[in-house]
């Protein structure tokens, strides 16, 4: 095995139609460490939901996106995006993305549309990694056509091995009718639980049935992996020393040492962002006193009961500290603890409200979409 064997661009399509198996934290994480391990690698979102997009902190609405260079509106180069590791780039998907299976429906070659447009891709690449949707549909079609092997993360449970069968049906249709070159790049164990005994028998029957195929490294689960995503970054500009990002460094080295590239020395990577982490960690820490000295807020013990009450029929409220600053009801009841249950709920007469005035339903809604599209902040390349 030599590095000249290696493949000029290897693209990988990260595919089940399971949802929730680790598909999305796969592709983000596996495309992080290979760009840190300084190949350069394009990520491509092809799931609406745009998971992947907002984990690495890029805005869903940008105007070019996956959906726009498959129904040819722009071109590839015209639709990718920064992230914050400056070997990671990005090509976007939001809702839009719905209309793409439909609308390319009647198209020619419509399973082929995404091949197509990856050979304009600049020759600096050398990793195309898709996060593809929870379905067998034609957008997953198009990104088998345009791969070079597919990467299948299993979750070690129940049901794991149901629908495999037809995951690897695809695969067959594909190979044999649109990209004979396709191959199985391997399957990854995720959310792996050591203690569980289901996880043990999973790994085992898949050992059995494709002793080729199961991966060496298993991704444990691990608390990081899903904070990461809502921090917009990639668990290796999170927190590198958790488990789960050992796992993806892991990962990465495997599959590039299977592509006849050299195994990756993560030392001095590693070290850079234990540094930039423990600086990042310092201001955050800060924060923390300053929150915990924020202003109480004034609430009566009725109001205490009308907002649980609202939420839960039957509720216990634990009250740390009461202060009263000025209640103007005489019968209002403060106690340890008050536990109410449907029954007893009563239309309340609010005797007093010293909160301030409830945010009006139509406030919060639009809030909470410009929230969703101003989540993060985009990514400038930053060299961290
Ligand atoms: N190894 C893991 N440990 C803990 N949580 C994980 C792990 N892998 C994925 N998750 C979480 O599980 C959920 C589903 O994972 P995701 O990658 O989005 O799956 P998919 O893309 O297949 O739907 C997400 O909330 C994600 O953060
Ligand atoms: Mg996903």
């Amino acid at each position: 095995m030599s590095e000249s064997e290696a493949p000029r661009l290897k693209k990988i399509s990260v595919a089940n139609q399971k949802g929730g198996v680790g598909k999305t934290t796969s592709s983000v994480n596996l495309a992080a460490c290979l760009a840190a391990a300084n190949y350069k690698t394009l990520l491509v979102d092809l799931d609406p939901q745009g998971n992947a997009t907002s984990g690495l902190g890029i805005d869903r609405y940008v105007s070019n996106t996956i959906y726009d260079v498959l129904i040819g509106k722009v071109e590839l180069d015209e639709a990718i995006q920064d992230s914050y590791l400056p070997n990671l780039k990005v090509i976007p998907a939001n809702q839009n993305l719905i209309g793409a299976e439909v609308e390319l429906i009647n198209a020619i070659s419509r399973e082929k549309k995404l091949k197509t447009a990856l050979k304009k891709l600049t020759d600096d690449y050398r990793f195309v990694i898709f996060d593809c949707p929870p379905s067998l549909g034609l957008l997953t079609i198009n990104a088998f056509t345009a791969s070079d092997s597919l990467l299948i993360p299993l979750q070690c449970e129940y049901y794991a091995l149901e629908g495999l069968g037809q995951l690897l049906n695809t695969y067959q249709i594909v190979k044999e009718d649109l990209n004979e070159d396709l191959q199985i790049e391997g399957i990854l164990l995720t959310m792996y639980d050591a203690r569980n005994k289901l996880t043990h028998e999973v790994e085992k029957e898949m050992h059995q049935h494709f002793p080729k195929d199961v991966l060496e490294t298993k991704v444990p689960r691990n608390i990081k992996l899903s904070e990461a995503p809502s921090f917009g970054r990639p668990v290796v500009l999170y927190d590198i020393d958790s488990k789960g990002c050992h796992a993806y460094l892991d990962l990465a080295s495997e599959i590039l040492v299977r592509n006849h590239y050299p195994k990756p020395d993560w030392k001095e990577f590693i070290s850079t962002q234990r540094e930039a982490q423990r600086e990042q960690a310092k201001p955050a820490q800060e924060e923390n006193v300053s929150e915990a000295a924020a202003p109480t807020v004034q609430v009566s013990a009725e109001e205490i009961f009308v907002m649980s009450s609202e939420v839960v029929p039957e509720v216990s409220v634990e009250i740390e500290e009461v202060r009263i600053d000025e209640v103007k009801s005489e019968d209002a009841v403060l106690s340890e603890e008050l536990s109410f249950s449907d029954e007893e709920m009563e239309p309340v007469q609010t005797p007093e409200v010293l909160i301030d005035e409830p945010t009006k339903v139509e406030e919060v809604a639009e809030t909470a979409v410009v929230t969703d599209s101003v989540q993060h902040e985009q990514p400038q390349n930053l060299n961290v």
